[in-house]
């Protein structure tokens, strides 16, 4: 792990999406640097357990990232801390349909959780950190927006807004010492992508990272480029990049029809 973590994005960070999976991991790194943390997800109980086993200074938020109550139910919390590294983690979408067949309340609900969330999370705390002339903004995305694929088309777009405001944002702010990465992950080996149940092993199986290792090349690339694809998905951001559009969103789209069981 790298030495300058806590004197970089230290004494607070805040986890949006901070009780499972990656944010879990980034949580037990970050706490392993010392830092304190705000801890935010819907479900008290996951986040008061993880919370219990951290050797650091913690803070729990129990809100719904796409609900109005969000700022002011995370303000409540933070307002009086030192926010030095925001990691906007939560954006797993299940989904699987097409646009069409999808009511218009859970597209806005997809926007709202991936699109507006990171923006307006950005936004709050990045001010602060601008004004101190340091601190950090990892983006959790994803490597469905090289391709797009149809049943996850808003999901995949999402992550493209995600990767591209990254890239906005890094150049921003780094006149002012503040960090921006939008972290490109691929299958990883969370509670939320086990649930759908894709194959590990024989035809069709998807290799999938562990967490751990996402949340870590996240901490050591943030402050190098805006945007790092994690390492076991490079060959396959450099096989969609390759590939012409149409058979790109075509590779791509089987796995949303595994994730419905086609
Ligand atoms: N896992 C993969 O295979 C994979 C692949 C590519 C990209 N990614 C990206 O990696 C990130 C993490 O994914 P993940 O698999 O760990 O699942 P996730 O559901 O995106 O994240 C899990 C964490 O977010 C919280 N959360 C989810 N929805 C929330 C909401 N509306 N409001 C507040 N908190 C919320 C969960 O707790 P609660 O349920 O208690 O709210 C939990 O702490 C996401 O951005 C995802 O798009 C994951």
């Amino acid at each position: 792990m790298r030495d300058d973590l806590k004197a970089k994005y230290g004494p607070w960070a805040l986890i949006a999406g901070g009780s499972e999976g990656i944010g879990e991991m980034f949580a037990r790194e970050l706490a392993a640097a010392g830092i304190n943390l705000v801890l935010l997800a819907r479900r008290a109980e996951p986040l008061q357990k993880l919370a219990a086993s951290l050797p650091v200074e913690t803070r729990i938020v129990t809100v719904d990232l796409t609900s109005e109550a969000m700022i002011d139910a995370i303000r409540a919390q933070t307002d009086d801390l030192e926010i030095g590294l925001l990691v906007y983690n939560a954006g797993v979408d299940n989904h699987a349909e097409d646009v069409l067949d999808r009511s218009m309340r859970s597209l806005r609900w997809s926007i709202d959780l991936t699109v507006i969330g990171q923006t307006l999370l950005a936004h709050h705390f990045g001010g602060p950190m601008r004004e101190r002339r340091r601190g950090g903004i990892i983006l959790v995305g994803s490597l469905l927006a090289y391709a797009g694929g149809g049943g996850m088309s808003v999901y995949a777009a999402a992550k493209a807004y995600c990767h591209t405001f990254a890239k906005g944002l890094w150049h921003e702010l780094k006149p002012y010492g503040v960090d921006v990465l939008g972290l490109v992950v691929s299958a990883t080996k969370t509670p939320a992508y086990l649930k759908f149940g894709l194959p590990e092993e024989g035809a069709g199986a998807i290799v999938a990272s562990e967490p751990a290792l996402v949340a870590r090349e996240g901490l050591e690339q943030l402050g190098r480029e805006p945007l790092w694809v994690v390492s076991e998905a490079q060959p396959m951001a450099a096989h969609l990049s390759s590939l012409p559009p149409a058979e790109a969103v075509a590779l791509v789209s089987g796995t949303a029809a595994a994730m419905r069981g086609d």
